[in-house]
C-alpha cells in the first residue's frame, strides 16, 4: 500500500532508533561471541564481555519487539510512496533492499535466540547477519547520499521530518 506524502513522526523514530540499536549490535556482537565461547570452555568471561553481551541480549529483543511494530504500523498505515518514482530499476531497487532488510530484522533476531538457547549450527547461521547487514547497509547509505547530493529530491530529508 502507498499512501501520504512523507512517514510519520511514529516511524521516523523507529527507523532510526532500530538504526542506532542495529550498529550497536554489530559494532559489540563479538562480546556474545566471546561468553559463548568461554561458556564452552568452561571458563569466565570478561567482565566487560558479560556487561556487553547481556546489552546484546536485550538490545536484540528491543530490535525484535520495534520491527514488529514498525512492520503493524507499516501494514495498518502503508509506506508513503517514493519522493521520485525515478526509473523501473530504482522502484525495484528500493523496494528488493527494504524487503531484505524487514527479513534481516526479524531473521537475525530470532536466529540469535536459537543460538542462545539451543546452540549450533544457530550461532554460525547468526553470525552472518554481520556481513549481510554490512552490505545492505553501505548500499543503502550510498542510495540516501545518491537521492539527496545527487538526484536532489529529498528522500532523506523525509525520514527526519514527519510530513505532518
Ligand atoms: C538484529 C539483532 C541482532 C544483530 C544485528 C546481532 C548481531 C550479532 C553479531 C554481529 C554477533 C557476532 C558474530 C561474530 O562473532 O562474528 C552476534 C553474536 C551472537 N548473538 Fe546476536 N545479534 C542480534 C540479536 C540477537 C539476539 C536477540 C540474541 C539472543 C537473544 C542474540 C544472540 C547472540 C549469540 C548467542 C551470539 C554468539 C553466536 C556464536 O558465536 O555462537 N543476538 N550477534
Ligand atoms: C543502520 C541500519 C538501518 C536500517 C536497518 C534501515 C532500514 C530502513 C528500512 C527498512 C527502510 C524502509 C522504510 C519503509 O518504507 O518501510 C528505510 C528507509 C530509509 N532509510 Fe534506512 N536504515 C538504516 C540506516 C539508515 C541510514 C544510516 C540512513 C541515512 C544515511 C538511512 C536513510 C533512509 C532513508 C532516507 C529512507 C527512506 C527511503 C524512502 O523514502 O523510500 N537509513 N531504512
Amino acid at each position: 500500500m502507498k499512501t501520504g506524502s512523507g512517514y510519520s513522526t511514529y516511524q521516523i523514530t523507529l527507523h532510526w532508533l532500530i538504526a542506532v540499536l542495529v550498529l550497536f549490535q554489530l559494532f559489540f556482537g563479538e562480546s556474545m561471541t566471546a561468553v559463548v565461547d568461554a561458556i564452552e570452555n568452561g571458563q569466565p568471561a570478561a567482565a566487560s564481555d558479560q556487561a556487553l553481551g547481556s546489552a546484546h541480549y536485550w538490545a536484540g529483543l528491543t530490535i525484535l519487539a520495534l520491527v514488529l511494530v514498525r512492520l503493524v504500523l507499516r501494514l495498518a498505515s502503508g509506506a508513503p510512496a517514493p519522493a521520485n518514482w525515478g526509473p523501473r530499476w530504482m522502484q525495484i531497487a528500493a523496494h528488493v533492499s527494504h524487503g531484505l532488510f524487514y527479513v534481516l530484522l526479524l531473521a537475525t533476531p530470532a536466529a540469535g535466540l536459537l543460538a542462545f538457547y539451543v546452540g549450533d549450527p544457530w550461532g554460525e547461521i547468526h553470525s552472518l547477519a554481520k556481513p549481510a547487514f554490512v552490505v545492505l547497509i553501505a548500499v543503502h547509505v550510498l542510495a540516501a547520499l545518491y537521492h539527496q547530493f545527487w538526484l536532489k529530491d529529498g528522500t532523506l530529508k523525509r525520514m527526519f521530518s514527519s510530513a505532518g
